[in-house]
């Protein structure tokens, strides 16, 4: 079935903060997306697409509006909406005194059930359409999740923690039923839909040699599976991980020794680097999540995007709820913008864009898939108003480019500005 949407339209065809906006950015004030049985098919101005449309091709009148791409999020942990906005610590402490107890409830098959569908409803409802995800230890926490997007259609890649170390009894697989949970849920949930899976070694804090060997073994008999951890994310847990592991020469060291870094390993934060390390991760083809709320609110540090990206390696954003303070893409988006503003590197919007699509989905490998509106990608995207609320309605009133447009969204807007989100086609 054909079906066409008509309104303004933007999207990222490369990098605009390597390719200059003329190259990498596509804008169509009165544009014509057009789709068929999921897939996007073309898209250009609509006084060039409408006369030659099929009689039974509906369009979707969306006229004062702006269609982006769906977002993407690179990092997010489900079971932390519990206990987001907890007050007032670092990494470590933050982790023992609110992360894990709350992990610890998802022992609970229908609690974990009832946790992910709120998780990928507000997922939707802000405009993230594909995600990369944290479930906990418990194996039946990611059934939860792969059900839930499922049920939406909606693209998602998700794991089961693995961790046997430096955490909670209560909350410890060991090597073999890490190994084993984990590969029934390659088999049960990789390729499946729009699912995906990611083996999920919490971080090499919280896991022992023998634990990443596993989680190594497993990445070698799946070489098309996600690998997603944490890495460098506070100045404490990389002093003891040099404690830890000292025969390796870097944090990173740890994975790559394990086979844990490859094309499709996506590791959070990477705000504590040594220079060896962002030369490892280029040449390995690993990805940064880039998570600007959580950095900020857990005191981290600040991500230097210029020195990954001068390696050309891939970054896209993540939200990294509950550490991060929001499930908004829009409003991760402007505290990147802040974190790079401090450190004299701008963050034009456009550019932040393409960090939430495009951006995003080369650093999942999924780039041929998802992250603009190319022919042949899925017809994923969002439905921006720019008059989504009153002071938003007011400011985009006397905005006169889309580069100002886009900006005002991006830093005044949230859920309220998602008039409507949409996979490969259908609106959810
Ligand atoms: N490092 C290891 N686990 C976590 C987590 O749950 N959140 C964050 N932000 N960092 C981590
Ligand atoms: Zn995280």
């Amino acid at each position: 079935m054909r079906q066409a949407y008509r309104g303004s339209v933007f999207h990222c065809t490369g990098d605009p903060g390597e390719l200059g906006d003329a190259a990498a950015i596509e804008y169509f004030e009165d544009g014509l997306l057009i789709v068929e049985d999921g897939y996007v098919v073309e898209l250009d101005e609509a006084s060039r697409l409408v006369g030659a449309l099929s009689e039974d091709t509906r369009i979707e009148d969306l006229t004062g509006k702006l269609i982006v791409p769906g977002l993407i999020d690179c990092h997010v942990h489900y079971p932390q909406i519990d206990i987001i906005a907890s007050y007032g610590e670092q990494l470590l402490d933050w982790l023992h005194r609110y992360a894990f107890p709350g992990e610890m409830r998802f022992a609970d098959e229908q609690y974990a059930r009832d946790v992910a569908r709120i998780f990928v409803d507000e997922l939707l409802d802000n405009g993230t359409t594909t995600a990369l995800v944290f479930a906990t230890v418990h194996a039946h926490s990611a059934d939860a999740i792969f059900e839930a997007a499922a049920d939406k259609g909606m693209r998602l890649i998700a794991g089961k923690v693995l961790m046997d170390a430096n955490c909670p009894q209560e909350l410890r697989d060991d090597p073999q039923s890490g190994y084993r949970e984990s590969r029934q849920l390659i088999e049960r949930w990789h390729g499946k839909d729009r699912l995906g899976y990611a083996i999920t070694p919490r971080f090499a804090l919280t896991s022992s040699e023998a634990q990443l060997e596993a989680a190594g073994r497993l990445a070698e008999e799946y070489p098309d599976v996600w690998i997603h951890t944490h890495l460098a994310e506070n100045h404490d847990e990389v002093d003891k991980i040099a404690e830890l592991f000292p025969w390796s020469p870097s944090y990173l060291g740890v994975y790559d020794r394990f086979g844990l870094l490859r094309e499709r390993s996506v590791f959070a934060h990477c705000l504590h680097l040594q220079e060896s390390e962002c030369h490892l991760m280029a040449a390995k083809g690993g990805a940064a999540a880039h998570c600007p709320t959580s950095n900020m609110f857990l005191g981290s540090g600040l991500f230097d995007l210029r020195r990954l990206r001068n390696e050309s390696i891939r970054v896209g954003l993540g939200t990294d709820v509950g550490g991060g303070t929001s499930l908004s893409l829009l409003k991760t988006m402007r505290e990147a913008y802040k974190v790079l503003h401090l450190q004299q590197q701008p963050l034009p919007p456009a550019r932040a864009m393409y960090l939430a699509t495009l951006g995003a989905a080369e650093a999942l490998y999924l780039d041929d898939r998802i992250g603009n509106f190319v022919p042949g990608k899925e017809a994923d995207f969002i439905v921006l108003d720019p008059r989504g609320t009153a002071m938003s309605a007011h400011r985009t009133a006397s905005t006169t480019s889309i580069d100002e447009l886009l900006f005002a969204l991006i830093v005044l807007g949230d859920d309220r500005n998602i008039a409507a989100t949409y996979l490969q086609g259908k609106r959810v």
